[in-house]
C-alpha cells in the first residue's frame, strides 16, 4: 500500500526510481509519479494507472541524479493525476511523497489556511513545510517543526530546488529505510526496491527525520537530537523478488511451499533434532492461561487453524478475533492473557492498531511474520519468523501455510514445557506435508482441468468443510474470489441448510473438502443435500476416506496437518480460475499487499 522509492548520487536517477517503483508493484496501486531533481528544476511526471504509463510519460532526456518516487493506493482522494504523489508546495520549491494517513490534516488545513489542488492530506504536509520555511527561513528546521505538527502515520521523502544535495526524510508509524552505497545513498519503503543497488541498509525510527546526501546521512530526532546507527546488511536473494521462468509471482509462491516447511524444519529446530525457540516465547506460553490470536484475511483464517492446534496439542484455550473488529468491541479477556498477531507483511494497520492498545493495557504479545524488522515485529515482546522468503502476489499462499507450520511447531513445543505427552513428532510430519505438497505442485494440469470443468463461467461458488475443513473452506473462498472475482463463499457444511441452501441451483458449483475422519460421513451428507439441488459438486478427501468418486484425493499426512496440504489444490483452483477469466493474477483490482491504513 503506497510505495516511496528515492536516490541521490551521481547516476542517472530515472532508471532506478522507476525500477524501485515496479519491485514496489506487489504492495498494491492506483497512481504512480516521480519528481526529478537537475540543478534547480524539478521535473514532475503522474499518472492514474500503472507505471508502464509513467515509463511512456517520462522525457527520458532530463538528466537527474537526485530524485523521488511513489505509487499511491488510494485513500484522500479519488486515484488521479492530480491526487498522484509528488505534490509540490504553491511556488515549487518543495516536492514531496507520503506512505500513511495524517489524521489531523484537515486540522492543520484550517489554522494554517492552507489551499489546495488535489484532495490529498499529503499536500497539507509539502504546503506547511514551506509556510513553515516562510517563518524560518531554514528548510531543515521547518520540516522537523512540519513533522512535529503531523499526527497519524507517515513515511515522507522531500526534495528542495534550493538544495540539490539533499534528500529530507521522515517515519512515523509507516516503513521506510535508508539504503547506503558508495558515492550514493537510497530511500525506500522496502529493501526490495534498491537491492539492485545495495543490500547495506539503515532503520530509521518513528519520529525520526534523516537528511540524506549522496555521502552521507544525518539522523536526528525531532528535537534535533543526533542519532547513530549501524546498518544491517540486507538478507534478501535478489533471485527472491524475481520471477524467473514463471508467468506469475503467485504460482513461484505456491511451488515453493514445499521448501518453505523444509526451511521452517531447519530454522526451528538444534543439531540435537530438539525443538529450539527462544525462552522467552517459551515463558510466556506457559504462563498465560487464555490465547488470543489477533489477525486479518488470510493470516486469520491460519489463525483458525491455529486455534485447533493449540488447544489440541498445548491445551490452551483460544481465541481467534478479526483484528479491526477486536479493536473496538474487546471481549472480556482472561486474567493473564498472551496475545499472538499472525502477520506476513508485519505492517497490518489494524492488528497494529490492537498490539498498540493491549501493550498499553500491560499485556505479553508475539507476533509471528515474514518480515522481522517491522512494526508489528518491533513492537511486540517476542516475535517469531515464517521463513517464507518474500511474498510478491497479493494473494498470499506460503505465508499462510507457513504460519500454520509455525503454529504447530509453537503449540507442541509449549506441549512439550508443560510435560504433555504427545504421539505426534512436528519435524515428521511437516516432512510428511513437504512431500505431499510437491505432489500436488506436480499435477497442476489436474487442477487445470477441474476448473474447467466445474468453474468455467459461473459467477459464484461454494466451498464446504467440516472443522478443519471449514476453516480451509473460508481461506479457499477468499483466494478465489480476490484474485478471479468469483463470488465465493467459504461454509460450514452443517450450517448451509440453515439459509444458504436458497442459493443453489442448477450448475452452481460446490466443492467440498473431506479430510476429517469424524465429520468424513457427515459433510458427504452435505454434497448429496447440494447435489439433490442442481449443485454442480467436486469432492476433495484425504486418501482412505471413501474416495471412490472424489474428484482429487490427496496424498495422505496427519489430521492435524490436513490444511497445509489440503490448500493447496484451491490456491491453484483459484489461479487457474483467474488465468481463465484474464485476470491479473498477481495484483488483483483494488487490492494491496501491505495494507497500512486501518
Ligand atoms: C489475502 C491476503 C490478505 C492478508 C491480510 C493480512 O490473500 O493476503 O487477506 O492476509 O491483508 O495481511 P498480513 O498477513 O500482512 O497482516
Amino acid at each position: 500500500m503506497c510505495g516511496i522509492v528515492g536516490y541521490i548520487g551521481q547516476n542517472q536517477a530515472t532508471d532506478i526510481l522507476l525500477y524501485g517503483l515496479e519491485k514496489l508493484e506487489y504492495r498494491g496501486y492506483d497512481s504512480a509519479g516521480i519528481a526529478l531533481m537537475n540543478d534547480e528544476n524539478i521535473h514532475l511526471f503522474k499518472v492514474k494507472g500503472r507505471i508502464e504509463a509513467l515509463r511512456e510519460r517520462i522525457n527520458h532526456r532530463i538528466h537527474a541524479t537526485t530524485g523521488i518516487g511513489h505509487t499511491r493506493w488510494a485513500t484522500h482522494g479519488a486515484p488521479s493525476g492530480v491526487n498522484a504523489h509528488p505534490h509540490q508546495s504553491p511556488s515549487g520549491r518543495y516536492t514531496l511523497v507520503h506512505n500513511g494517513v495524517i489524521e489531523n490534516y484537515q486540522a492543520l488545513k484550517r489554522d494554517y489556511l492552507i489551499e489546495t489542488v488535489s484532495d490529498t492530506d499529503t499536500e497539507i504536509v509539502v504546503q506547511l513545510v514551506e509556510k513553515l520555511n516562510d517563518t524560518y527561513a531554514d528548510t531543515v528546521k521547518a520540516f522537523r517543526e512540519a513533522m512535529r505538527l503531523l499526527k497519524g502515520s507517515y513515511a515522507i521523502a522531500m526534495i528542495d530546488s534550493e538544495d540539490p544535495d539533499t534528500l529530507y526524510v521522515a517515519k512515523n508509524k509507516s516503513p521506510l529505510l535508508i539504503g547506503l552505497g558508495d558515492g550514493f545513498n537510497v530511500v525506500a519503503s522496502d529493501a526490495m526496491a534498491t537491492l539492485q543497488e545495495t543490500d547495506q541498509y539503515v532503520e530509521i525510527a518513528d519520529g525520526e527525520i534523516v537528511l540524506v546526501q549522496r555521502d552521507r546521512i544525518d539522523i536526528q530526532t525531532l528535537d534535533g537530537t543526533p542519532v547513530q546507527r549501524a546498518p544491517y546488511t540486507a538478507e534478501i536473494d535478489l533471485s527472491d523478488i524475481e520471477k524467473g521462468t514463471y508467468s506469475h509471482f503467485m504460482l513461484k509462491e505456491i511451488d515453493e511451499q514445499p521448501i518453505v516447511m523444509r526451511n521452517i524444519m531447519n530454522a526451528y529446530q538444534n543439531d540435537h533434532d530438539e525443538l529450539s525457540l527462544d525462552p522467552a516465547i517459551r515463558s510466556a506460553m506457559t504462563a498465560c492461561d487464555r490465547i488470543y490470536i489477533i489477525a486479518c484475511g488470510t493470516s486469520y483464517h491460519a489463525g483458525l487453524v491455529g486455534k485447533s492446534l493449540l488447544e489440541k496439542l498445548a491445551h490452551i484455550p483460544v481465541e481467534v478475533h478479526v483484528a479491526s473488529e477486536f479493536s473496538y468491541n474487546m471481549p472480556l479477556l482472561s486474567e493473564k492473557p498472551l496475545f499472538i498477531f499472525i502477520s506476513q507483511s508485519g505492517e497490518t494497520a489494524d492488528s497494529r492498531a490492537v498490539l498498540v492498545k493491549v501493550k498499553e493495557m500491560g499485556h505479553h504479545a508475539l507476533t509471528i511474520t515474514n518480515v522481522p524488522g517491522s512494526t508489528l515485529s518491533r513492537e511486540a515482546d517476542h516475535t517469531l519468523h515464517l521463513h517464507a522468503g518474500p511474498e510478491i502476489a497479493v494473494a498470499s499462499t506460503k505465508a499462510y501455510t507457513a504460519q500454520i507450520a509455525v503454529l504447530a511447531i509453537l503449540a507442541v513445543d509449549t506441549a512439550n514445557e508443560k510435560g504433555i505427552e504427545l504421539d505426534f513428532n512436528p519435524m515428521q510430519e511437516l516432512a510428511i506435508v513437504a512431500n505431499a505438497m510437491e505432489v500436488l505442485t506436480d499435477q497442476k494440469p489436474t487442477f487445470e482441468r477441474l476448473v474447467n470443468a466445474y468453474l468455467p463461467t459461473s459467477r459464484n461458488a461454494f466451498f464446504i468443510g467440516r472443522s478443519a475443513d471449514y476453516y480451509v473452506s473460508l481461506e479457499a473462498a477468499l483466494k478465489l474470489k480476490e484474485i478471479s472475482y468469483i463470488q465465493a463463499e467459504g461454509f460450514a457444511g452443517g450450517e448451509l441448510k440453515h439459509g444458504t441452501i436458497a442459493l443453489i441451483e442448477d450448475g452452481t458449483p460446490v466443492i467440498a473438502l473431506a479430510t476429517q475422519k469424524d465429520v468424513n460421513g457427515a459433510i458427504r451428507g452435505n454434497v448429496q443435500e447440494v447435489a439433490a439441488r442442481g449443485a454442480n459438486t467436486m469432492v476433495i478427501s484425504m486418501k482412505g476416506l471413501d474416495e471412490a468418486d472424489d474428484a482429487f484425493v490427496l496424498p495422505e499426512v496427519h489430521e492435524l496437518l490436513t490444511p497445509l496440504v489440503s490448500v493447496v489444490p484451491m490456491q491453484l483452483i483459484a489461479y487457474y480460475a483467474a488465468l481463465y477469466r484474464g485476470c491479473d493474477v498477481d495484483k488483483p483490482r483494488n487490492l494491496a499487499k501491505s495494507v497500512t491504513v486501518e
